[in-house]
């Protein structure tokens, strides 16, 4: 049995009080994991990531870390209990070096542990290593996404949320991404993470999550998801996408 890390109980968020878009959302992550959340444009998956990481407050029901209410608690909070978040995008400071973006992502640190911790991450990425003193902006996408996620591991958080890594990189580089996040998981991370690139994302997780207009239409091994005839249908939803879409 696996145990239920992150869960959603009857979610009700969303941007104002007269848009909703997570509508009694309910779902859950098992500890260790990649789960992934997919889904039309516009389902609302960026929203369940930035209403867990509490950058929106539930209007109703309940959210759980390790079946503890966490609603209304503050991003820093949530990262000192061990959630960590990689946005879509690109979320570097592109002037500042890649060790200062490092030192920036453990400042919450003792700085003998700081040093420590960037120790850890730069073993892990010898690229990102070799490219040190550099300014972040001069980082391939692969690399400015691998610093990324660098530095949400250096406070160690037990959960990483990571919405769309792969946007803007190589198959390759996507590839490169997914196996660290597998790596991660397989070291007993969870992680919970949006993608868009469907069908290669399926390769590397446990367990889809369908999000329709806000609730969750379907969840499924990925493996099974992976091989269903249907993948298309299943994960459009009927809605504005292409077949294209799933790669
Ligand atoms: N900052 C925002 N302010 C107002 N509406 C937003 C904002 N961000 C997203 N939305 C709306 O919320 C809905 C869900 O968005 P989002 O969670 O980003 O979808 P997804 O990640 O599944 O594509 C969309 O209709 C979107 O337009
Ligand atoms: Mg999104």
């Amino acid at each position: 049995m696996s145990t239920k890390i992150i869960e959603f109980d009857r979610v009700v968020a969303g941007y104002s009080p007269s848009l909703t878009i997570l509508n009694e959302t309910t779902l859950d992550a098992a500890a260790g994991a990649i789960t992934l959340l997919i889904g039309p444009n516009g389902a609302g998956k960026s929203t369940v990531l930035k209403t867990l990481f509490g950058l929106l407050t539930p209007r109703a029901g309940e959210i759980r870390f390790e079946g503890r209410r966490i609603n209304g608690r503050q991003p820093r909070a949530l990262l000192a209990d061990g959630i960590a978040f990689v946005p879509q995008g690109r979320n570097l400071f592109g002037s500042l070096s890649v060790r200062h973006n490092l030192e920036l992502g453990g400042i919450t640190l003792p700085r003998s542990l700081l040093a420590q911790r960037i120790e850890e991450v730069l073993a892990r990425f010898p690229r990102i290593r070799e490219r040190i003193d550099n300014q972040a902006s001069t980082l391939s996408g692969g690399e400015q996404k691998q610093l990324e996620v660098g530095r949400a591991l250096l406070l160690r958080p037990r959960v990483l949320l990571i919405d769309e890594p792969s946007i803007g990189l190589s198959p390759r580089l996507v590839q490169d991404v997914m196996t660290l996040l597998r790596t991660l998981a397989d070291a007993g991370t969870t992680v919970l993470m949006v993608e868009q690139n469907v069908r290669t994302a399926l390769k590397y997780a446990n367990r889809a999550l369908v999000l329709e207009m806000g609730r969750l239409a379907l969840d499924r091994p990925a493996s099974e998801l992976l091989h269903d005839p249907d993948l298309n249908r299943l994960f459009l939803g009927g809605h504005a996408g292409t077949a294209a879409s799933v790669q």
